[in-house]
């Protein structure tokens, strides 16, 4: 799709019946990921979702994707070391059925990534804002907005590539290093905040339906749009959303950062 030049629609989703609505509505993508913490196990942070939960997830999502990719999230430490990587992996695709795992870092999981790709998994890498890494950084905010952080994400992007990674995930980074990254990357990359010269944009499911506890709260991250807003019903919505995907109208300006 990035070398024919159609941007890939991607969502989260954790069940069946989300499943069943997001492939009929055409997303090309899911992923089943950490943000189940927050969005369905009512968590401040990712922190506390195992290796099970995702597999747990993924088992209950599998089945109902007649062409969607699925992919699932290597949670909070579960990918420290090589085995443990290795092991977690097997369970999400074995057991959950997931096609592809996806893990967050930079340049410091690059011998994971290998260690995975040349055993036959596929990785997609997180890059930019990593949530897994709150209790280190404190609080969710852009990155690689000076020179030197973006250089470094940029450099951290061809060192996953080069180890194997089959995709990449870039979250809330302004749109020009967005661009950056893509046009350096020779695989996909699906941008969250990361502006509209991506390859695929990716959002959590209960964002885009208006129902998440982060919106419900009153604090919406700035890349996230409601597609309930004039649907006639769920499906409608998550339709929307992919034709927006497609067309470029999502993300608009006041979606990014700069
Ligand atoms: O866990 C998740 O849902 C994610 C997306 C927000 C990219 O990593």
């Amino acid at each position: 799709m990035r070398a024919a030049g159609e941007k890939i629609a991607c969502l989260t989703c954790y069940d069946a019946s989300f499943a069943l609505i997001e492939d009929r509505a055409g997303v090309d993508l899911v992923l089943v990921g950490d943000s189940l913490g927050m969005v369905i196990h009512g968590g401040t942070t990712t922190t506390a979702v195992t290796v099970a939960d995702v597999a747990y997830h993924s088992r209950a999502v599998a089945p109902h994707l007649k062409r969607a990719f699925l992919v699932a999230d290597l949670p909070f430490l579960s990918f420290a070391t090589r085995e443990r990587a290795l092991d977690a992996s097997q369970r999400l695709m074995q057991e959950g059925g997931a096609k592809m795992v996806k893990l967050e870092g930079g340049r410091e999981q690059a011998d994971i990534v290998e260690y995975l790709s040349v055993r036959g998994v596929p990785v997609c890498a997180h890059l930019g804002l990593q949530p897994q890494l709150i209790h280190k950084m404190g609080a969710f905010k852009v990155q690689g907005r000076d020179s030197g952080a973006a250089e470094a994400m940029l450099h951290d992007a061809r060192v996953l590539e080069d180890a194997g990674a089959d995709l990449l995930l870039v979250e809330c980074v302004p749109s020009e290093l967005g661009k950056r990254i893509t046009d350096a990357a020779n695989v996909p990359v699906i941008g969250i905040g990361a502006g509209p010269d991506v390859s695929g944009q990716i959002l959590v499911l209960q964002d885009i339906l208006n129902i998440s506890p982060m919106v419900t709260i009153g604090r919406k991250p700035r890349f996230v749009q409601n597609f309930m807003a004039g649907a006639a019903d769920i499906e409608s919505a998550v339709r929307a959303y992919v034709q927006a995907v497609k067309s470029g109208a999502y993300p608009a300006p006041e979606h990014c950062f700069s």
